[in-house]
C-alpha cells in the first residue's frame, strides 16, 4: 500500500500514528481516513489531529469499516460473530458517536451517503480461512476458549454451506462521512 502511494506521491508519503502526524497546523486541504477509526486508541484525538492539519474550510472524509450493505450468504453467519465480539457500547467508529466527537473537535457533517458498492469474488472457505488466520483486529487478542466458542462454529457453518470452495459476488458499501472544519 505505501509502495503504491510513493509510487504515486514520492516522498511526500510518509507513515506515522494518526495522533501525531508529521505535518504542519492548517497545512492540508482534505484528510482522508479509510477503515482506521475501529483501530485507534482514542477517536477524538485522531479527529482532533485531523482539525490541527486541516486549513479553515478544509474537509475531512471518513470511510467507517463495518459493512453498510444488506447481507450475503456469508455475512448472515458472519456478522452476529462480530456483533457478539463488540462491547456493550457498540462499536467506536459508530457514525453516530464520530459524528458527535467529530462536532467537539471542531467538524460540521456537510454529507453522508453510502460508497459506491465494491464487487469482488469470495468463496466461504477463504472467509473461513481469513477469520482461522484472525485477520481481523477484533480476532487478534481473543482466548483459546474464546476463540472456540464464537469463532469456530462460524468457520465450520462456512465450510458447510454448498460449493464452499465456489466464489460468491461480493459487494462492499460502507458509510461516508465529509465534514469541514469551521472556519
Ligand atoms: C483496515 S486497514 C485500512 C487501510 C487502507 N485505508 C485501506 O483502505 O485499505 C487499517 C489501517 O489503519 C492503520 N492504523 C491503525 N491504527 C493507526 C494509528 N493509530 N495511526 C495510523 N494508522 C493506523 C493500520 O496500520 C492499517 O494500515
Amino acid at each position: 500500500m505505501l509502495a503504491v502511494a510513493a509510487g504515486r506521491l514520492g516522498p511526500a508519503v510518509a507513515v506515522a500514528d494518526a495522533e501525531r502526524l508529521p505535518v504542519s497546523a492548517g497545512a492540508v486541504d482534505t484528510v482522508v481516513m479509510v477503515w482506521v477509526l475501529q483501530l485507534v486508541a482514542r477517536v477524538e484525538r485522531v479527529l482532533e489531529e485531523a482539525v490541527r492539519v486541516l486549513r479553515r474550510g478544509g474537509h475531512l472524509a471518513v470511510v467507517l469499516a463495518a459493512p453498510a450493505g444488506p447481507p450475503d450468504e456469508i455475512d448472515g453467519i458472519v456478522r452476529p460473530m462480530y456483533l457478539a465480539l463488540l462491547p456493550p457500547e457498540g462499536r467506536q467508529d459508530r457514525p453516530e458517536l464520530v459524528v458527535e466527537l467529530a462536532r467537539a473537535a471542531g467538524l460540521r457533517l456537510v454529507h453522508r451517503c453510502l460508497t459506491t458498492p465494491q464487487h469482488y469474488g469470495e468463496s466461504p472457505a477463504e472467509e473461513a480461512d481469513r477469520l482461522e488466520r484472525r485477520t481481523a483486529a477484533i480476532l487478534l487478542d481473543l482466548s483459546p476458549e474464546a476463540f472456540a466458542d464464537l469463532v469456530a462454529p462460524v468457520v465450520a457453518a462456512l465450510r458447510a454451506l454448498p460449493r464452499p470452495d465456489e466464489a460468491r459476488r461480493r459487494s462492499a458499501v460502507h458509510d461516508l462521512l465529509v465534514f469541514r472544519r469551521e472556519p
